[in-house]
């Protein structure tokens, strides 16, 4: 299975290195556009039924159900109060791949994320209803013992947020407070983390001086070496780029790539050629609920919904 999944992976990436589409697939509906090209369609029959309220069925792509889903997600359902953010995803999230969640702005995609690792549980009033399984075992159980659950995710966030510590307590700092004190397994394991997040070479010989110090890539590599050190099955990053340069961006980018070769990396994303770039597989959000997921290269230049393709293509949303 690992093995056909980098396979799929790699023809996926290949293929998906071409612009995103300026119009439709040929396979895809043909949209009726009032007053000319360019326009927005009279009806978006999905998007127009998620508005309405209807619950509609995502449109997955078959190859989805070949692959071994390290999350899954099932009938997840979220309210902040009264309102409801999520209506009812089930997905699965595909081992030692890399995922990108689309969706405009509000459409639940962080929700999604923070529910993987219950951050959500710290917002007050939050209520949620059917499953979400990591490797098997549920999330949502009563005894489930959240400290340790977070441990399997390592979450990387859109701001960078280094600690007022050095860099090398910055890394290490989640085995600190797992109880971690032997300095060599500290200092091993720091090294290990920040080579796996490209920074070592730039922050050797400065692993005392405060993290507060380096550049916004910098700490951004730095909060993923942080998030890896303490070897999580999961990595779930929400727009880790939005608040770096271009050529910041690209390093995390390669980084990302890199990384999915061990760990399983969903990441939100609202740079459609950056999810072209780095996913596998995307699932496209909208209003709280999943419209169409399948591979990276079908979503962009195949999709099988018309509003699929008019948002990747930045015709819609
Ligand atoms: N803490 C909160 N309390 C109440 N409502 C919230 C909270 N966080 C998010 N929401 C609401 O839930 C919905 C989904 O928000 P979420 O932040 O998940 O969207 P998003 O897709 O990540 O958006 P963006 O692309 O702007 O980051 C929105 O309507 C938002 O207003
Ligand atoms: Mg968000």
């Amino acid at each position: 299975m690992i093995e056909a999944m980098s396979e799929k992976r790699s023809s996926t990436k290949s293929a998906v290195e071409v612009k995103a589409p300026e119009a439709p697939a040929s396979t895809a509906p043909s949209p009726v556009v009032p007053g000319g090209m360019g326009g927005e369609p009279a009806h978006y029959d999905v998007i127009d039924a998620i508005r309405r309220g209807e619950s509609v069925e995502p449109t997955v792509h078959e190859s989805m159900s070949e692959a071994d889903a390290v999350i899954q997600s099932d009938d997840f359902k979220l309210w902040y109060g009264d309102s409801q953010a999520i209506h009812g995803i089930s997905m699965g999230v595909p081992r030692g791949a890399v995922t990108a969640l689309i969706g405009p702005s509000g459409c639940g995609k962080s929700t999604f994320l923070r529910s993987i690792n219950r951050m959500n549980d710290l917002v007050e009033g939050v209520r949620v209803e059917g499953g979400i399984t990591l490797n098997g075992s549920p999330v949502y159980e009563p005894t489930v013992d959240v400290i340790e659950l977070r441990k399997r995710l390592g979450m990387v966030f859109q701001k960078p947020n280094p600690f007022p510590m050095s860099i090398f307590e910055n890394v290490v700092y989640p085995l600190r407070i797992d109880g971690e004190r032997r300095k060599s397994v500290l200092q091993e394991a720091c090294e290990r983390s920040l080579k796996s997040a490209a920074l070592w070479d730039e922050v050797k010989d400065r692993l005392k001086e405060s993290a507060l110090g380096l550049s916004g890539g910098q700490q951004q590599r730095l909060c993923i070496a942080r998030a890896v050190v303490a070897d999580p099955e999961v990595l779930l990053l929400d727009e880790p780029c939005s608040a770096l340069d271009p050529v910041a961006t690209i390093r995390i980018e390669e980084l990302i790539s890199e990384i999915s070769e061990r760990y399983t990396v969903l990441i939100v994303t609202h740079n459609m050629q950056q999810a072209a770039r780095v996913s596998d597989y995307t699932a496209f959000m909208y209003l709280g609920r999943l419209v169409e997921y399948g591979p990276t290269g079908d979503i962009f230049q195949n999709p099988k919904l018309i509003e699929t393709a008019h948002y990747v293509s930045g015709r819609f949303g």
